[in-house]
């Protein structure tokens, strides 16, 4: 099973190897093959005004490979948003210390569609989840393509439109406010057969953070008492 590791500005030097790969990754994945110029930049790394100290990332490590990953800014702070498409949120900009944006999830092309074990993707929305809970967090916002809705629906994610969709160079684009709650972590984690937290919080034992129990699954059906 590959890992999920948390990496903050106090453990971000453990990480320095990856980070090359990573902003890489996501310049083959958004500029070359998703075509979202406005991020191209010559030097191959795809790195905006976002990736700051403050920014938390998930990492999803197999075998010393980076094949996945995940961007979380806290709402206090610029963000995507309140400064790119404040005008997806009718209501105004969220800004809360319980509340994260997320961004730039992506798999590598040849870890999609997995049918194995779990996809990695479901791996990286679960981790998020726990991630959230343990530190305090309640919620996610996030600007997003219409088509993950059914996703979210079909894994228990519960997103709340904050405005109504826009086109925008070509594609129906909402912005979102996930809740972040035990029920849907438990319920991720028995969708994809996890019995215990996954992530690794290597050389962050003084973050403050709540450590999750281990989960007990309901017994398969062919185990249950006849009635
Ligand atoms: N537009 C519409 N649907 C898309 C899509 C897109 N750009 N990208 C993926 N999907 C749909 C696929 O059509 C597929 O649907 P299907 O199962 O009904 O055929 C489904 O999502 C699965 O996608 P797939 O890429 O095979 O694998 P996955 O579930 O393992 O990974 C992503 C999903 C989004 C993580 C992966 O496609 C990815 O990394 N994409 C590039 C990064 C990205 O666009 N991230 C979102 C914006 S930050």
């Amino acid at each position: 099973m590959p890992e999920i590791h948390v990496v903050r500005k106090d453990n971000r030097h453990l990480y320095e190897p990856y980070f090359d790969p990573y902003f890489r990754w996501r310049h083959e994945i958004y500029v070359k093959q998703r075509k979202w110029m406005a991020l191209d930049r010559p030097d191959g790394r795809e790195i905006d005004q976002f990736d700051t100290e403050d920014a938390v990332y998930l990492f999803c490590i197999d075998n010393g490979q980076l094949i996945g990953a995940m961007r979380a800014l806290p709402t206090l702070l610029p963000t995507l948003m309140s400064d790119i498409f404040p005008y997806l949120n009718i209501r105004g900009p969220i800004r809360r210390s319980d509340v994260y944006e997320l961004s730039r999830i992506f798999v590598i092309p040849e870890r999609r569609g997995e049918h194995a074990g779990p996809r990695v993707e479901m791996l990286l929305l679960t981790a998020i989840m726990e991630y959230g809970i343990s530190v305090g967090l309640t919620g996610f916002t996030i600007v997003l393509e219409s088509w993950w809705l059914p996703r979210f629906e079909r894994c228990g994610w519960k997103a709340h439109p904050l405005g109504l969709p826009q086109t925008i160079d070509g594609m129906s684009v909402l912005a979102v406010l996930v809740d972040c709650d035990d029920t849907t972590w438990k319920s991720l984690c028995g969708q994809i057969g996890l019995t215990r937290p996954i992530l690794t919080w290597r050389g962050l034992a003084g973050l403050n953070r709540l450590a999750l129990p281990d989960i007990s699954l309901p017994p398969p059906a062919f185990a249950q008492p006849a009635q």
